[in-house]
Order: C-alpha cells, then sequence, then structure tokens
C-alpha cells in the first residue's frame, strides 16, 4: 500500500484543534481510497520558544527534508513580539524548503457565504499564484541612526530573473492544467514599481511566448482589488510577488465566504511541500471548540492532490462543499451551528 510520510506542526492558538479535524479526514480518506498516512508531530511554536527560547532547530529543517509533505496549522503568539514566529518558523521554512509558490485558490462553494452583491459560484473560481521566496520578504535593508531624530528604516524588495520565471511557468502550466478560463493575470505595479515590475513584466511575457494556448492578462495590484470585488469572473490564474500575494489573497479569502475556508500550499515543485490553513492562530477562539477547521480540511486536500491522490482530493473537496451548502450556517468562528469538532464529522459523514 501507498504510504506518505506526513510531518504535522499543529502550532499556535487554534492551529492543532483545526489540523486534528484535517487528519481526521485524511484517514478516513486513506482508509476509502487505500493508501496510508503516516504522522510524525512536531512541537514547534510560541509555546515552546516561550519555554526554551527554541524557535527553529537547525535539525529540524534537515528531518523536515525527509517527509513528502508537511501539514501546518498556524504560527503566531499575541505573547511573542511579531515577527519573532513569523520570520523564525514559518517565513524560514518556506525560503529553506525552497518553497517557491504560495498557492491559494478562491472559491466560492455557496453564494450565500458571498458578501459580493449579485455575485455566485460561477464567478468566483480563480487560483493567485503568489511568490514566495522573493520580494520584501527577503529582509533585505536595515535601520541607520536607530533610535535618533535622524533614523533612517530600509526595506528592500528583491526580485531575481530565476525567482520570476520560474514562478510564472508554474501559473501557466497551472492555468493549463484547470483548463478553465485559461488565463493568467500579472498583478503588479508597473506605473511606481520601474524595475521591480518592468522585471516581472519583461519575463512574464517571454514565458508566457511558451503557452500559445494561454492568454495573458495585467492589472495593477489597485485595480486587481478593485476587479476581485467588481468582476472576480475575470480572473483565472492571477501570478504575482510576495507582499501583492499576501494582501490579495485575504481579499479572496473574504469573497469566498472568509478565512474559515481559505487554504493555501506552499510548493516545491521539486521538494517538499506545506499545506495550511491561511487563516492564522485566532488566540480568541484557542481552545473553545469554535474555530472552522475547513480551511483546514482543505489544505489536506490540496495535499492529497500534490501527493498525486487527486480522486483523495477530489472527494474531500466534494464533502467539503456539502457540507457548506447543506448543513452549516456561517463560516465564522462560533456562529457555524456546529462545533470543530462536527464539523469535522460532518465532512467525514459525507466523505
Ligand atoms: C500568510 C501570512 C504570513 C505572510 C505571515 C504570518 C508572515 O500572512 O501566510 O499570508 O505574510 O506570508
Ligand atoms: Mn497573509
Amino acid at each position: 500500500m501507498k504510504t506518505y510520510n506526513i510531518a504535522v506542526i499543529g502550532g499556535d492558538g487554534t492551529g492543532p484543534e483545526v489540523i486534528a479535524q484535517g487528519l481526521k479526514v485524511l484517514d478516513a480518506a486513506s482508509s476509502k481510497f487505500d493508501f496510508k498516512i503516516e504522522k510524525t508531530m512536531f512541537d514547534i511554536g510560541g509555546e515552546r520558544f516561550l519555554k526554551t527560547g527554541e524557535i527553529l532547530p537547525e535539525s529540524l529543517i534537515e528531518d523536515l527534508k525527509g517527509f513528502d509533505a508537511i501539514y501546518l496549522g498556524a504560527i503566531g503568539d499575541p505573547r511573542v513580539k511579531p515577527g519573532i514566529l513569523e520570520k523564525g518558523i514559518l517565513l524560514r521554512l518556506r525560503f529553506e524548503l525552497d518553497q517557491y509558490i504560495n498557492l491559494r485558490p478562491v472559491v466560492l462553494y455557496d453564494k450565500k457565504y458571498c458578501p459580493l452583491k449579485d455575485k455566485s459560484e460561477r464567478d468566483i473560481d480563480f487560483t493567485v499564484v503568489r511568490e514566495n521566496t522573493e520580494g520584501l520578504y527577503c529582509g533585505a535593508g536595515g535601520f541607520l541612526r536607530k533610535g535618533t531624530e535622524y533614523e533612517v528604516a530600509i526595506q528592500e524588495s528583491i526580485n531575481s530573473y530565476k525567482g520570476i520565471e520560474r514562478c510564472c511557468r508554474f501559473a501557466f502550466e497551472y492555468a493549463r492544467k484547470r483548463n478553465k478560463r485559461k488565463k493568467v493575470t500579472l498583478c503588479g505595479k508597473t506605473n511606481v514599481l520601474t524595475f521591480a515590475f518592468d522585471l516581472w513584466e519583461r519575463t512574464f511575457y517571454k514565458v508566457s511566448a511558451d503557452f500559445s494556448d494561454i492568454a495573458t492578462d495585467y492589472a495593477h495590484v489597485d485595480a486587481t482589488c478593485m476587479w476581485m470585488v467588481k468582476n472576480p469572473e475575470w480572473f483565472d490564474v492571477i501570478v504575482t510577488d510576495n507582499m501583492f500575494g499576501d494582501i490579495i489573497t485575504d481579499l479572496g479569502a473574504m469573497i469566498q465566504g472568509g478565512m474559515g475556508i481559505a487554504a493555501g500550499g506552499n510548493i516545491n515543485p521539486h521538494g517538499v511541500s506545506m499545506f495550511e490553513p491561511i487563516g492564522g492562530s485566532a488566540p480568541k477562539y484557542t481552545g473553545k471548540n469554535v474555530i472552522n477547521p475547513l480551511a483546514a480540511i482543505c489544505a489536506g486536500g490540496m495535499m492529497m492532490d500534490f501527493l498525486g491522490e487527486e480522486k483523495a482530493a477530489k472527494a474531500i473537496e466534494d464533502s467539503v462543499k456539502k457540507t457548506v451548502v447543506e448543513k452549516m450556517e456561517s463560516l465564522s468562528a462560533g456562529k457555524m451551528g456546529y462545533s470543530t469538532q462536527e464539523v469535522g464529522d460532518l465532512v467525514v459523514k459525507f466523505l
């Protein structure tokens, strides 16, 4: 029987709760579709940092390289200064494992959850391909004369030809595989960021030459936000840099029903990928059995898709859709009409 070795990092806040539901669904899927999930749990996050001072041991990164995939709950703890855990764990894993794509599908399963007037399921179905290892996230820059009146803070955006090229190529290949509107839109800011997005634009069109079956389009990031609200049906695949991708995917999550349903994959097509709900650690809901586990369950489904279990992935997605359409009252924490565990049970039942 095919066995997948999965590293599980529940992480902070509600992370472990939602991952528990995701694992329950993956177990059900594995017995139905005849594969095995071997889980290894890792204790990393705010709690461990506060107890031991340890963020992410070097040896652990090496360990993680030996797994088929990583399943991550959430990183972020209000007791720890912003940036320490996010940069020290989440971003470090993305960078060190060279997960150069952050893939974020924006799909509306039921129009009753959409805040946009007159938009329905067929209008909201696109995927953001966010570059995940460069841009403003590199940590390039620093302070000059810190703490004085003459202080300067510099934060630089790093954009390499190779980094952009592989990201754009992934986006075009993904649009081909999706086989829907067959269009890739570059989201940038060529009118102001005339160095970074000049390179992005030239590279995007260069790569597009290898994909004559896929249409190209361009929108500035501000206009992208506007179109996502006004005409989301125009989009199929959006490719963009790290920072813009971070911002527009929160907007994307809202138009698909909220953070409770938004999943993402940090993909290294040639290495170890990491799948996570994109909503964060939601500290105020921790331990209350009220958080929506569907984003984590969807992330688990994406993971199976990338591991080659397409049927299981499709079945998980269909079961989530059924749960959302037939059962839930809301996708928000505490208002679902069911507890975290019960939502997980419903997905298992439909599976
Ligand atoms: C996300 C998050 C992270 C990011 C934070 C927690 C560092 O917002 O995955 O979108 O900015 O990438
Ligand atoms: Mn974000």
